[in-house]
């Protein structure tokens, strides 16, 4: 076969699929091949632009690192790891909503103990985070692991500047008490860029675009018997809610970090500082 055209060479290109002995591969690629030139058909790239955009992958792939995936950011900020992740989590009665990963989490954090602070000692306003973990039917969940991690109050995980910070903060593993719950102290979060100092950020700019993520705490959840779920929880009256870059915002995930006098703390604690309270119950799914 040759001598194709706009048109027929699309099915020419399925056609040599034939020999694949994985069907679900076969599936993917063609499905790929006719949304990539259906693509090029609809846009009909000059011989300059699609050389620039083979540059952009080119330099996004450079840029990625052990502590940069810049073609997660590429599928974050274009909506494909959230369309990705509405396929595979449905909402559930009784079930807390998913959202995305996000770059910033390190395996096996450092397991505290109820009620710690995790801030290592980073300056910020004093935030204690409550929650518990039930089944979709309410029953409390015994024992579950409860990783958190979040940014300091002027947007920075410990990763990105582990040399300040001297190790890893703000981020911690807890399990559930008899009843379900948690708790654990920190500092309040704030509101971030992502990462933008790179071809995704270039890609941002031009599509004239902020780059800004609201406030958020991130929980990774799992227990025996139960669906694994990533989400965060979500500071109610950010500035960036509506607009967050990665798309990851659910109404369901949003709450007040509730701002308190000095006094008792929710853990029987006396402060005698203004802190903030933030509580959440989250629902697993039954694997
Ligand atoms: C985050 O929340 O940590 C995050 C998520 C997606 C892209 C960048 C950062
Ligand atoms: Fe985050």
């Amino acid at each position: 076969m040759r001598n194709f055209d706009e048109i027929t060479i699309t099915n020419a290109v399925i056609e040599r699929l034939s020999g694949a002995s994985d069907a679900r591969i076969a599936d993917i690629s063609a499905s790929l091949i006719r949304h990539l030139h259906a693509f090029v058909r609809e846009v009909r790239p000059t011989i300059e632009e699609w050389e620039k955009g083979i540059a952009f992958l080119t330099d996004t792939g450079r840029m990625c690192s052990d502590t940069r995936q810049e073609f997660v950011l590429l599928s974050d900020t274009l909506g494909v790891s959230m369309l990705v992740d509405a396929i595979n989590h449905g909402a559930g009665e009784g079930v807390t909503e998913s959202t995305v990963l996000g770059p910033f989490y390190v395996e096996s954090p450092p397991e505290k103990a109820p009620g710690e602070d995790i801030s290592a000692g980073i300056e910020g306003e004093p935030l204690i985070v409550t929650g518990s973990v039930h089944a979709p039917d309410g029953t409390p969940i015994k024992g579950a692991t409860v990783d958190v991690w979040h940014s300091d109050g002027d947007g920075y995980y410990d990763v990105q500047h582990l040399e300040e910070t001297g190790g890893l903060a703000m981020r911690a593993r807890f399990s559930t008490d008899g009843e379900g719950k948690f708790r654990f102290w920190t500092i309040k979060p704030a509101a971030y860029p992502i990462p933008h100092d790179g071809p995704v950020g270039a890609m941002l700019e031009k599509q004239g675009r902020h780059p800004w993520r609201p406030a958020h705490v991130h929980f990774m959840i799992s227990a025996d018997g139960y669906q694994k779920l990533v989400t965060h929880v979500f500071a109610e009256g950010d500035q960036y809610l509506d607009s967050d870059v990665v798309f990851g915002v659910k109404d369901s995930l949003v709450r007040e970090f509730v701002a308190k006098p000095p006094g008792p703390a929710p853990d029987g604690l006396l402060r005698n500082s203004p802190f903030f309270h933030l509580h959440y119950d989250f629902g697993l799914h039954a694997s």
